[in-house]
This record gives C-alpha cells, sequence and structure tokens, in this order.
C-alpha cells in the first residue's frame, strides 16, 4: 500500500510541475494581453492547487507511515543527508510551496482586479515553483540516486 503511495506521489510530482508551469505562462500571456481574468484561468489556478494538497495529503500519509516522523528530534539523523532530507527539508519545503500555492489560489480569488489576479497567480505559484524544484529528490543529486524520475 504505502509503495503504492510512494508511485503515485512520485509520479505526480510530474503533474504538479506540469500544472504549475502551465499556469506561470497563461498568466503571464493573459497579464501582457491586458485579457479579463477568465474563469478557465481561475480553474486552472484550483487544479495546481489540488495536486499540490494530493501530494501534501500522500507525502503526509508517507511522512507518517514510513517512520520519518518518528525521527524527528533525533539529532543522530542530522548528519546522515538523505534523512536529514527527508525528517526536515522536504517536509519543510514543500509545506511551504504547499501553502503558497494555497495562498496563490485564495488571493486570487479575493482580489477584485484582474492585474491584481494575474500578478498574485505568478508571484505565488511562481514561488512554489522554484521550493518545489529545490525539494524534489532529483536522482542527480548525490547521494538520492536510489530516488527515480518517475
Ligand atoms: C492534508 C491534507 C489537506 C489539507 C491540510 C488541505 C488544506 C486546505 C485549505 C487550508 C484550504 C482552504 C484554501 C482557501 O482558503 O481557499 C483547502 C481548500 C481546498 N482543498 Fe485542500 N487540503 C488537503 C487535502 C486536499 C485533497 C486531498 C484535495 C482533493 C483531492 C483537496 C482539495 C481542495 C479543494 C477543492 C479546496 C477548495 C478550493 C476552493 O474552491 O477555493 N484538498 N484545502
Ligand atoms: C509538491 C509537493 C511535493 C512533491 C512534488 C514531492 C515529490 C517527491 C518525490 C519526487 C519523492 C521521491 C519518490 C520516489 O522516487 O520514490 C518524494 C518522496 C517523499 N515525500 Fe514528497 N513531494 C511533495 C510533498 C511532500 C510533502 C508535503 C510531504 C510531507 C511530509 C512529503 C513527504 C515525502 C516522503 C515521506 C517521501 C518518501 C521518502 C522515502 O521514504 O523514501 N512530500 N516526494
Amino acid at each position: 500500500m504505502l509503495t503504492g503511495f510512494q508511485h503515485l506521489h512520485s509520479a505526480l510530482r510530474w503533474v504538479v510541475l506540469f500544472l504549475l508551469v502551465w499556469t506561470l505562462i497563461q498568466s503571464r500571456i493573459g497579464k501582457s494581453k491586458g485579457d479579463a481574468f477568465s474563469a478557465k484561468q481561475a480553474k486552472l489556478g484550483l487544479f495546481t492547487m489540488i495536486s499540490l494538497h494530493v501530494q501534501l495529503l500522500l507525502g503526509l500519509t508517507l511522512y507518517i507511515g514510513k517512520g520519518w516522523s518518528s525521527m524527528l528530534g533525533d539529532s543522530t539523523i542530522m548528519g546522515i543527508a538523505v534523512m536529514r532530507f527527508f525528517v526536515v527539508e522536504h517536509l519543510i519545503g514543500m509545506l511551504i510551496a504547499v501553502i503558497l500555492g494555497t495562498l496563490g489560489h485564495s488571493l486570487v480569488k479575493r482580489a477584485s482586479d484582474d492585474t491584481v489576479k494575474y500578478k498574485r497567480q505568478f508571484l505565488f505559484f511562481g514561488l512554489a515553483l522554484v521550493l518545489i524544484m529545490a525539494s524534489i529528490p532529483w536522482p542527480i543529486r548525490p547521494g538520492f540516486e536510489a530516488y527515480g524520475w518517475f
């Protein structure tokens, strides 16, 4: 079961990355053309946020299920890069990214001006993308060769 969740969590990274990049591109195009902020653009932001929430739920399941949470506060693992990564860095980095993505959706909803909507969407999803790229255990990182591309 947990192995299945891990494969799903791993593959879903591409859905998250694609939706973030697509939302950012559409946001920039819409703003530069002076288009009204459409229902379609709002829905794109919503789907992006949902993909982040699904990753959050799967990630927390793995974090607790695979025993990473029980290592929290254990100073002996802090010197082991891969362990420190999953116990602290991946958790904190992705949590902040999911919060930024959620803000990117809800603050857009709250804005009344279309230019402000485009700006907020670009800023919050852009920051989330940077953090996610930095927090993924890419297999080219030393020590993370066991983690795949999918
Ligand atoms: C640990 C799990 C999760 C947490 C802590 C969480 C947290 C949140 C929060 C704080 C909001 C409010 C955002 C706002 O103010 O607009 C929200 C909205 C939402 N979440 Fe999640 N979520 C989780 C999992 C999920 C999952 C698994 C899904 C879907 C498969 C999901 C779908 C949604 C949807 C559709 C909204 C409403 C967005 C809207 O219409 O404005 N969430 N969630
Ligand atoms: C956008 C959000 C996220 C993305 C794109 C993402 C991406 C990934 C990727 C690519 C892996 C490697 C999977 C593999 O190759 O087997 C992974 C593993 C993992 N992630 Fe995330 N993640 C996200 C959010 C989270 C969150 C919020 C948590 C919560 C704690 C979390 C916890 C974990 C855990 C526990 C593992 C498994 C490590 C192991 O036991 O080997 N992830 N994640």
